[in-house]
């Protein structure tokens, strides 16, 4: 399949931004030669309250040379929220819907216009305000896809705040360590959330995350709490008229005992803080380079990191790339079906929508429910015209094989996207051939938390590099770290209160050059594919992890004396996660500890990083010095004899063991 070349559809996009591959080399070229002139011209369609002074764009992305620093247009002030709501209504598009809402149960929809998004938001703005938060303060947001989530990281925007969204997946102590490390002083969340038939208690799992993050030293201040949990009255949640019915699933009867944990000093229900706030709030003007939010993601260490983003570059990026890679125009209906908690729901379905006045589906199910066409069915009754989504999505929904595809009409789609992993071909070829009916394009976009926005096909302003392990660059074919020379405008700044830590990761590497983590190969036309993460991080379903993170989590573990965990590939997750566990002299590995090694991961990391398998080890493969070698633990997860050279092992006779021990995979 590498060697088969789909060409887009001429009768599917008549009037594309970017008419053909010459038109893209011309901007891109323009893009790498004058990019503070290319990006000038982008800025342009936005409104900027004092223009830039100096330089557009000044930076140092060399370690050797000083402190790394990326400024864009330095000395410039906006506002986001203005940018993205004000001006669209002030353009006459008050009454053009923001947001399809789309709910966990099929029944439960709705929809908001860009006017009416910017009331909410500015009364939002305004309760902020009324509990104290001020420009540079920090809101965590731990919340399902609902509309209010947007209106919350909106509001932050208006008055120069700085949000923190935590993906409403993640344990109570993730939570906890997030709210410590960005010292937010407002949480907001929902009472709960069901997702497919699993109902989440999110107020619940805040409030052990904030005493958690009490006992370390920091306090939350005021905690809303949105109420999103059907009322559930006698007659849904038990049988008929109040009477107890048995057969009623345990997670409905959970719903029905659940009562939403309260501190009278602390928390607030959304609808009363904003019953009474007024519905005007001027936007807050902000520098270019303050920042606009921390989003964490995992780091090698085991502690995640606060990527940091700014404000002008961001929005310049966002917009630019959500324009041009899916092409959409004036009418369309867009989707992508990431978490809000994500980087992808951050600039895709938020930022670079709405900067372009689009009309999005926001979603808040899950693939699977009430059936294993949802996805199918949610676009045909939107009309959905470019859709977005992963490759572990869409590996899921291929094993259903095309029946519950070819019940919806799905003819209104003209671009398809994916992201989060590198895609497969058997995945692709569904992708293009039954969900695009072989006529729509699949953007492939690969990007990091870090890097705001897409970044291949090589996007306007980036320029990707190949170097070997010696920091020589790799002209034409070949493969190897993939590292970029320069700035874009949505390219992060700094990691939240450690720039040390952020120009060791990504700066010390290779000097001059931003090492992304990943590899890549460059093929005989250079066009460029990602291999996958060249450090210690792995991708399960598109969530980055760090086997650091991971191991810790099985190291507290009274019975665990040593513990090793590597990434295996999955047919449906992409990767897994394999653990190998030595338990302590006389404790027995059994299932009943192999389960609670699982469950302790669930609930330090959250449930996507439950490990796949974990494998008793009387002892690990190590060199001479002690260092456990996990080159040869990734062999042995994949039952791969091909082990590479193993005369550094202080023990070989350990391997064979591990061999026999391995347990059956699926
Ligand atoms: C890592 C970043 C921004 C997307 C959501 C994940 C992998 C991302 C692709 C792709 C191959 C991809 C990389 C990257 N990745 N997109 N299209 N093809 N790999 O954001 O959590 O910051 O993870 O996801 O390994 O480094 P993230």
């Amino acid at each position: 399949m590498a060697n088969e070349v789909y060409h887009p559809d001429p009768s599917m996009k008549p009037t594309p931004y970017i008419k053909s591959m010459k038109e893209y080399e011309k901007m891109y070229k323009r893009s790498i030669e004058s990019p503070e002139e290319f990006w000038e011209d982008i800025a342009k369609q936005f409104y900027w309250e004092t223009p830039f002074t100096n330089k557009f764009c000044s930076y140092n992305f060399d370690v050797t040379k000083g402190p790394i620093s990326i400024k864009w247009m330095e000395g410039a002030t906006t506002n986001i929220c203005y940018n993205l709501l004000d001006k669209n209504v002030r353009n006459g598009m008050g009454e053009k819907i923001a947001f399809y809402w789309e709910g966990n149960d099929p029944e439960d929809y709705s929809r908001l216009t860009y006017k009416k998004l910017l009331i909410q938001v500015c009364k939002f703005a305004n309760v902020l305000k009324s509990k104290g938060v001020n420009k540079g303060d920090r809101v965590a947001i731990y919340m399902p896809m609902i509309l209010e989530t947007v209106i919350v990281m909106l509001a932050c925007t208006r008055i120069g705040a700085v949000h923190s969204v935590v993906f409403a997946g993640f344990s109570s102590d993730s939570l906890a360590e997030r709210l410590l490390d960005a010292k937010s002083k407002v949480l907001v969340t929902s009472d709960g959330v069901w997702r497919g038939e699993k109902l989440l208690c999110l107020k619940e799992i805040c409030d052990a995350a904030m005493e958690r993050s009490k006992k370390f030293g920091h306090e939350v201040e005021s905690c809303i709490v949105v109420k999103h949990l059907p009322r559930l009255n006698a007659s849904q949640s038990r049988d008929g008229e109040g009477k107890e019915n048995d057969e009623k699933s345990p997670e409905k009867r959970k719903a029905f005992d659940y009562q939403v944990p309260w501190d009278e000093d602390r928390d607030a229900w959304w609808d009363d803080e904003m019953e009474d706030a007024s519905s005007s709030c001027y936007p807050v003007w902000v520098g270019a380079e303050d920042p606009l939010f921390l989003l964490y993601t995992s780091g090698s260490t085991g502690k995640p990191k606060g990527v940091l983003h700014t404000t002008a570059g961001y929005l310049l990026y966002a917009a630019t790339t959500f324009k041009y890679v899916f092409d959409y125009h004036p009418g369309d209906v867009y989707w992508c079906t990431a978490d809000v908690g994500w980087i992808t729901g951050h600039t895709y379905v938020v930022y670079g929508p709405l900067a372009n006045g689009a009309t999005s589906v926001l979603f808040e199910g899950v693939p699977f429910h009430p059936h294993n066409g949802r996805y199918w069915e949610v676009i045909q009754k939107f009309k959905v015209n470019q859709f977005y989504t992963a490759p572990t999505a869409i590996r899921s929904l291929m094993k259903f094989g095309d029946v519950p595809v070819k019940k919806f009409d799905l003819s209104s789609l003209k671009v398809l996207g994916s992201v989060g992993e590198p895609i497969n071909s058997e995945a692709w070829l569904w992708y293009y051939n039954v969900i695009g009916s072989g006529k729509c394009s699949i953007v492939d976009t690969f990007w990091q938390t870090e890097t705001g926005g897409h970044v291949t096909f090589p996007f306007f302003g980036v320029l990707p590099v190949l170097l070997d392990e010696n920091g020589k660059e790799i002209q034409g074919p070949g493969e190897g770290y993939l590292v970029f020379r320069r700035p874009w405008p949505g390219i992060m700044r700094t990691i939240f209160g450690n720039h040390e830590r952020f120009e060791t990761t990504y700066f010390k590497k290779f000097p001059g050059f931003y090492t992304s983590g990943d590899g890549a190969r460059r093929d005989e036309e250079g066009y460029l594919w990602i291999t996958g993460r060249m450090d210690d991080m792995l991708n399960v379903s598109g969530h980055l992890l760090s086997t650091a993170e991971v191991e810790g989590a099985l190291a507290e573990h009274g019975a665990v004396v040593e513990v090793a965990v590597v990434a295996r590939p999955h047919p449906v997750k992409g990767e897994c996660l394999h653990c190998f566990i030595t338990t302590k002299d006389g404790v027995k590995f059994t299932p009943k500890l192999s389960d609670e090694l699982r469950r302790r991961v669930r609930e330090k990391i959250g449930p996507f990083a439950a490990p796949e398998c974990i494998q008793y080890a009387p002892s690990l493969p190590k060199t001479r010095s002690g260092k456990i070698v996990r080159r040869v633990l990734k062999k042995i997860a994949q039952n791969d004899r091909n082990l590479g050279d193993i005369s550094t092992l202080a023990d070989e006779s350990i391997i064979e063991i591990l061999f026999a021990n391995l347990p059956v995979q699926d």
